[in-house]
């Protein structure tokens, strides 16, 4: 029977991840799969065909792969696009022989509190930490670590019950929020959320994170994105902004790339999360063995006309990439940042007024009805827009928060500000 190959992307078939499909098709000449429960009633258009099965199981992945392989259809690979992908996509890739990351590379960019110790252990500047499941544990931890500390789930994402602690109360209080969260949203993202790291806090509101791509031994920055935060206790992203005007930082790169080998993620791109201290020194929060979210990838497309996902499906079948990488260059300024009305529950939305020119996307998720809560994780926001600037900027402008709050105050009416 002849040999029908494909490509199955998994977390693509979701807003924000729409270029993905364009950059696999870039990489190979090949149909392009993606993978969803119920393809009745959840069919994308866009792929080639979709797969009935849970992208984030790979037992699940393996059985509808088999059924098609009877059929003599066949993946080339299997291309992770988000956290909750990463590990289900590189245990098909293993298992049926098409390469994938190995599963302790895995395990180190899943498991916030294994990555800690081989981040450490490699001699990567990254906050101290310590595990806990209890009061008792937290208050030694905080104890040891010294406040203010942060409190976050080992293994979520999307700064949810990320939360900073100044007191012994707060912290207290902070590990039973981020045990809420965890109740309210661990389910549906497949994670245990079990235990929690209390981290040594790296005081600053400077941070980027970095789109590396990675070979074996090897590392490459793509691309360094400015991020804007909410006010403090919570990190909720407001706004991402490429390039950062920090890109040419040698200790910067040279950080996000020793992190990437550290973790023994070989292949495919990376996303560092890098903080500075008050002194300028660069700390590593975290690595993703996956591309950016949160429609960065857009932003990296737009500033260096290069479709970032290409680089990363290319990577995963097998070629050498890395120099592609080091010669790309910016050529304008691009940003998505976040809207949020002010608290309380949104009466009306005014959408339809001409926007900015500097606007290139609009979209409102927020409905009259809903409620608005102070900015805390990806679940507090009302909807986006996405900025460019042919110009590139020397310093951090303030431009994509400040266009987003004009424009959500001019949007949403809010009334009375509810308990929260
Ligand atoms: N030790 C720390 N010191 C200072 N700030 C921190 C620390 N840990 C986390 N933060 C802040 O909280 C944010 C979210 O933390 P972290 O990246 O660990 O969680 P996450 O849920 O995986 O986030 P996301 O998916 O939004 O990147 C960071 O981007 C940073 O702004
Ligand atoms: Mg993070």
């Amino acid at each position: 029977m002849q040999k029908n190959e494909y490509i199955l992307l998994l977390g693509a078939d979701q807003y924000l991840r729409e270029r993905a499909f364009s950059g696999a098709k870039q990489a190979v000449d090949l149909p392009v799969w993606a993978a969803t429960e119920d393809p009745v009633r959840t069919l994308n258009r866009t792929f080639d065909h979709m797969l009935s099965a849970d992208p984030k199981d790979a037992d699940s992945l393996l059985r509808a792969i088999r059924g098609h392989a009877a059929q003599g259809r066949h993946p080339r690979v299997v291309v992770p696009l988000n956290d909750w992908t990463v590990d289900a996509a590189n245990t098909v890739n293993r298992t049926l022989g098409l390469g994938g990351l190995d599963a302790t590379a895995v395990t180190n960019a899943r498991n916030k509190h294994a990555m800690k110790q081989a981040l450490l252990a490699a001699g990567v500047r990254t906050p101290r930490s310590r595990l806990v499941r209890s009061e008792p544990e937290l208050l030694d931890a905080v104890e040891d670590i010294g406040l203010p500390v942060v409190i976050k789930p080992y293994d979520f994402g999307g700064s949810g019950g990320v939360v900073l602690a100044t007191t012994r109360e707060e912290a207290v209080a902070g590990l039973a929020e981020s045990k809420g969260v965890i109740a309210r949203y661990g389910t549906a993202f497949n994670i245990l959320g079990d235990k929690y790291l209390v981290e040594q806090f790296v005081d600053s509101d400077d941070e980027v994170s970095v789109e590396v791509l990675c070979g074996a031994g090897r590392a490459q920055v793509l691309a360094v994105t400015e991020k804007y935060l909410s006010p403090r206790p919570w990190f909720a992203e407001l706004a991402h902004l490429v390039p950062s005007h920090r890109t040419g930082d040698r200790a910067l790169t040279d950080l996000a790339e020793r992190a990437c080998t550290a973790l023994g993620i070989d292949r495919g791109l990376a996303h560092v999360e890098i903080k500075f201290g008050a002194d300028g020194t660069p700390w590593v929060i975290e690595v993703a063995a996956r591309p950016g979210g949160d429609g960065i990838m857009d932003q990296v497309e737009r500033a260096y006309a290069l479709n970032p996902y290409q680089l990363h499906v290319g990577s995963y079948l097998g070629a050498d990439l890395l120099d592609v990488v080091a010669a790309a260059v910016p050529v304008r300024t691009s940003a998505i940042a976040f809207l949020k009305a002010a608290p309380g529950r949104i009466e009306d939305v005014l959408d339809g007024k001409p926007l900015p020119p500097e606007v290139r996307s609009i979209n409102i998720s927020a409905k009259p009805g809903d409620l608005s809560r102070a900015a805390q994780n990806w679940s507090t926001r009302e909807g986006l827009i996405e900025l460019e600037w042919d110009e590139l900027f020397g310093e951090k402008t303030q431009l994509p928060v400040a266009v987003a709050r004009e424009l959500a105050d001019q949007i949403f009416v809010t009334g009375e500000a509810a308990g929260q």
